[in-house]
């Protein structure tokens, strides 16, 4: 057992970011709706308990609560935002509607400097998001701070275990959020601090060992970053019995197939079966033009083909996949699966068929951790800090018929955008960056020739977790660079567009 936060999510948009926060600190945390029954979840271990802030008021009618009881457990509890109210309402304070809501920067008049707030300078500058607030703090109370729009915006219980705050700091614009945090997590909870990558992995080899026992594990790989780390984590705990399956589909990136086998069979040693399918991808995907039709045609291919190469290797009991803690928290989120996000599991459907338990050794992990998580299992950078690429890959970057001349006229464009990016520093500061072919011919001179050739367009972005974007704002200098490489190097392409659709309303994919 190891010491722990536990986040009861009251909706907060931002409930994530508290977790992300917390764990910054080296302390682990796990978010749960707040209607858990978190009696059970309560052990010697928890150290503190944070309740989220929320978009509802205490009076609304179907205002998420929780049971007064938890405030009793002799554990320390931060109320933020609508968590404070919450607190204030369940104990006997009052809560109150603002006459105009305080949204956005504020600056906090801090009237003790201690718990929460020990080390403050008297003022921080904070971040609001508010309709309602505390008129008058629950019995025994103490005003902690206050500002011009909440007269109660930080308040703490007589034997300092209970603080609620006003404001948010778990995001930036929070100056000295982090160190309220901080406070509150190691001068308020107790807390250690010794939760690292180093301790995850020690601690998810045993997990994974105990599991296990001395049945074999099958690991689709594909190269990214979720099913990399994964298999590595999985090939240090049990070596041989972990057999990876690569499956080139012929709609990679130029090199990934040599990188993959190069790297995990030669390099760190994992039993890797690469399978070449490409001829068997390419068939279904002839004559195919709708996008999702694509998706479908190479989903089940991958099915079919994985199922019969698994097949080869004799009976598995375990399919490993690389399920981070985001997908975890949204099918369990107290808002209910939410419907704006796509999941795309690029093996879904093989356990129900395969009759396979799953691992997921990464379910608790937010994305950067899983980054760290590789850098400690000693994974190269390149394939850590690699753009995501799409599980049907350049088959929705073919605008119309995926053919391999077509696939071939795109991987050359890309790669050489690809190359310009990283040989001119731009590479990491986007989220993606890529090539699109359109089935579109446009008129061109070369030389004194007319031609009539492909357009080809160049999208990056840059975003925090591809739910939106923004195109990326790169010097013309760059763009002239790949652009003439582009049109001078590949044979067929004579036109190159830029994107600069954000993303709502546009996609970051074209297909
Ligand atoms: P969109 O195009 O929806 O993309 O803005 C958001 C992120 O998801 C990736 N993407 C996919 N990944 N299978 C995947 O594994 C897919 O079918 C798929 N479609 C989009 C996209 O590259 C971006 O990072």
């Amino acid at each position: 057992m190891r010491e722990q936060l536990l986040i009861l999510d009251f909706g907060s948009q931002y409930t994530q970011l508290i977790a992300r926060r917390v764990r910054e600190l080296g302390v682990y945390c796990e978010i749960h709706p707040c209607t858990v029954p978190w009696a059970d979840l309560i052990t010697t271990e928890t150290r503190g308990i944070i309740f989220s802030g929320g978009p509802s008021s205490v009076y609304d009618k179907d205002a998420p609560i929780v049971d007064a009881a938890i405030l009793n457990k002799d554990v320390p509890v931060l109320g933020i935002c609508y968590g404070m109210q919450l607190m204030t309402h369940l104990l006997g304070g009052r809560v109150g509607p603002l006459r105009k809501a305080e949204y956005g920067r504020a600056e906090l008049v801090v009237d003790e400097a201690e718990g929460i707030f020990e080390g403050s300078p008297g003022y921080e500058t904070v971040w609001m998001s508010h309709g309602d607030s505390i008129e008058e703090q629950p019995p025994g109370f103490r005003l902690l701070a206050h500002s011009n729009g909440s007269p109660v915006a930080a308040m703490v219980s007589e034997d300092g275990r209970l603080h609620g705050i006003q404001f948010h700091p778990e995001v930036v614009h929070t100056l000295r959020g982090k160190e309220i945090l901080k406070n509150f997590v190691f001068g308020v909870c107790g807390c250690v601090g010794d939760w690292t990558m180093h301790s995850f992995i020690g601690e998810s080899i045993e997990r994974i060992r105990e599991k296990v026992g001395g049945a074999h594990v099958l690991c689709g790989l594909s190269g990214g970053v979720d099913s990399s780390v994964t298999a590595m984590l999985i090939h240090k705990a049990i070596k041989d019995r972990l057999t990876c399956i690569f499956v080139d589909n012929g709609v990679l990136r130029k090199g990934e197939v040599e990188e993959v086998t190069q790297t995990f069979g030669r390099r760190l040693g994992v039993n890797l079966c690469a399978v070449d399918a490409a001829d068997e991808f390419l068939g279904c995907l002839s004559g195919v033009t709708d996008p999702e039709q694509k998706r479908k045609c190479i989903g089940e291919t991958f099915i079919r083909v994985f199922e019969r190469e698994a097949g080869k290797f004799g009976k598995f009991q375990f399919l490993a996949q690389g399920t981070l803690y985001p997908d975890v928290i949204e099918s369990v989120s107290f808002k209910g699966p939410s419907a704006t996000i796509k999941s795309h599991h690029n093996v879904g459907g093989l356990p129900e068929r395969m009759d396979f338990e799953l691992l997921e050794p990464l379910r608790e992990l937010f994305k950067d951790e899983v980054r760290a998580a590789g850098e400690e299992l000693g994974l190269p950078r390149d394939i850590l800090w690699r753009h995501p690429f799409p599980g049907p890959g350049l088959a929705v970057r073919i605008l119309g018929e995926v053919t391999k001349e077509r696939v071939d006229t795109l991987r050359e464009a890309d790669t050489i955008f690809i190359s310009t990016l990283r040989e001119m520093g731009w590479y990491d500061r986007v989220w993606q960056a890529f090539a699109v072919l359109l089935p579109v011919s446009t008129v061109g001179v070369m030389g004194d020739a007319r031609t009539y050739e492909n357009a080809l367009a160049l999208r990056a972005v840059t975003s925090q977790d591809g739910m939106t974007a923004d195109w990326a704002r790169f010097p013309h200098n760059l763009l002239d660079t790949a652009a003439r490489r582009i049109i001078n190097e590949v044979r067929g392409v004579n036109r190159v567009v830029y994107d600069i659709s954000s993303k709502p309303p546009g996609t970051i994919e074209w297909e």
